[in-house]
């Protein structure tokens, strides 16, 4: 098989004496959707933050197509974020209320540089059909908009650098199911159009079980069957009257080859 498009070993991070993420290993093919499912708290996020070096590693390595990305300097690193984006947890909170859809959806192009204002105007309308949101709404501030659209704004920006991976930090969680099942569909259209490769972090096995299944690739002869990786559960502060026995059980379902991770020590 082809060379993953991500390998990461062993990722630990502490923060302080706690230990947040444990010896985590995972690889992920170009094209496929790894789901990533656990308890609030069990470090999701931080994992997803560190594949794209936003929060840098205690220990531990990440190989994005072969490149060392904790190596990376700050230029290899820009060539990077182009290629690897982040779609994060709260739709809300990722957009700033005081700036408008226009300027949050061009803000890579701008971070990048080398693209006329015309050309970012004319991408920047694109990407708003490319989720299924009207360029009319452009001048407009993202406080008029429902969770819904808000989470497409995100994925619009995402989308901007045309990525090659999306980690999709819990994207529908905070939308009610139905304005959560279009985004689903709408992720995973995006995904066969531009033959994305997702992290998608949930707490719901079903809708890590559907995203996988109608992936990019689906599972053919020679491709694993739809993948997840369950984070451990673990409280932060146990005390002898709570004791909490950390469970690292696989998630074994039919379709799904699921890998167990080891409990975090503390
Ligand atoms: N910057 C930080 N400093 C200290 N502790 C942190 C920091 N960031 C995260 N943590 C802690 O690390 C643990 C894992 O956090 P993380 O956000 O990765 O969990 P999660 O699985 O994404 O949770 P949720 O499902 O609630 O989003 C939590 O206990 C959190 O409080
Ligand atoms: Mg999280």
């Amino acid at each position: 098989m082809a060379q993953p498009l991500i390998e990461a070993r062993n990722l630990t991070k502490t923060y302080g004496s706690t230990t947040v993420v444990h010896n985590i290993s995972l690889t992920i093919h170009r094209g496929e959707t790894l789901g990533l499912v656990g308890e609030s708290g069990s470090g999701k996020s931080t994992i997803a933050r560190m594949l794209l070096r936003l929060v840098e590693p205690t220990s531990g390595s990440v190989l994005f197509d072969g490149i060392d990305v904790l190596a990376a300097n700050k230029r290899d690193l820009r060539a990077l974020r182009r290629r690897m984006q982040m779609v994060f947890q709260d739709p809300f909170a990722a957009l700033n209320p005081r700036v408008r859809i226009r300027d949050i959806v061009a803000e890579p192009f701008k971070i990048q540089g080398g693209l006329s204002h015309a050309h970012i105007r004319q991408r920047t309308a694109e990407l708003l059909h490319e989720v299924g949101l009207d360029p009319g709404i452009l001048p407009r501030y993202p406080h008029e908009f429902s969770g819904g659209q808000r989470q497409r704004i995100n994925i619009a920006r995402a989308l901007a650098l045309k990525p090659e991976f999306i980690a999709l930090d819990e994207p529908v969680s905070a939308l009610d199911v139905s304005v959560g099942a279009t985004v689903i569909n709408l992720l995973r259209d995006l995904q066969r159009r531009h033959d994305l490769t997702y992290l998608f972090i949930s707490h719901s096995m079903p809708l890590v079980r559907y995203l996988c299944r109608h992936g990019a690739r689906p599972p053919g002869r020679n491709r694993p069957g739809p993948r997840s990786l369950r984070t451990p559960p673990r409280t932060l502060h146990p005390t002898p009257h709570s004791r909490h026995t950390p469970t690292a059980k696989p998630l074994a379902t039919r379709s799904d080859q699921a890998y167990a991770v080891p409990p975090v020590r503390r």
